[in-house]
């Protein structure tokens, strides 16, 4: 059993590496091609980290709450909103894998690169399914199955990433409609190229 990363030690240099960063925009621009994101509606970030898909979906929202489980990453996160004067961007200190979940209801839940940290993933979307409004939007981008090449240190990883076939039948099995899954971007490290998907699903 792999026990939980501690990414308050990397919070501080998260945005230093650029392949991240590149990674997180490609994230947000597959969201946005998918999703038709309204300034009417209120979403939700879990695993948000410092925000670098959160505050780009931010603007094309009502409202972004990014939600984490690490106090350094939501720090960070809160650095950049105070900068950035973004007025419509909170976050929310919330352990998934603890059950523990934001208050609220949302037109749109997202994430990137988390869900391989939680454990126990078919409860969770459960849980989130209750707090989207009827007719909402849930978008995941996430590794393909990667048969554990990916991360230098599994620590905290429960996942090798996800095949479209777990994913999509992970949603279904949660109760979400309209599944769709598509390859969102790929990550080039060294010799090896890792395809990341994006899953869109609707709550009823
Ligand atoms: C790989 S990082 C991705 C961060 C961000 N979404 C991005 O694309 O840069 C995974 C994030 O998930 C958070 N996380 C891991 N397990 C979690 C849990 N059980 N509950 C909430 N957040 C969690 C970590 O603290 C970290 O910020």
């Amino acid at each position: 059993m792999t026990q939980q990363k501690d990414f308050d030690t990397v919070a501080l240099q998260w945005d230093e590496e650029p392949r991240r960063v590149k990674l997180a925009g490609e994230i947000a621009t597959a969201i946005k091609e998918n999703v038709p994101l309204s300034k009417e509606w209120d979403a939700l970030d879990f695993g948000c980290g410092t925000g670098l898909v959160t505050l780009q979906l931010a603007p094309a929202l009502q409202s972004m709450t990014g939600i984490d489980s690490s106090s350094g990453m939501l720090e960070r996160l809160g650095a950049k909103i105070q900068q950035s004067g973004f007025q419509n961007v909170c976050t929310e200190l919330c352990d998934l894998g603890k059950g523990e979940l934001p208050a609220g209801n949302y037109h749109l839940i997202t994430s990137a690169m988390t869900l391989h940290h939680i454990k126990e993933i078919i409860p969770l979307l459960q849980s989130l399914k209750t707090l989207l409004h009827p007719g909402g939007w849930i978008a995941l981008a996430d590794l393909e199955a990667e048969g554990g090449r990916f991360h230098e240190d599994p620590t905290g990883v429960f996942h090798n990433g996800f095949s479209r076939e777990e994913l999509s039948g992970m949603l279904e099995e949660a109760g979400f409609s309209a599944i769709s899954i598509k390859t969102a971007t790929e990550v080039v490290k060294g010799e090896s190229t890792f395809p990341v998907l994006l899953a869109t699903a609707k709550s009823d």
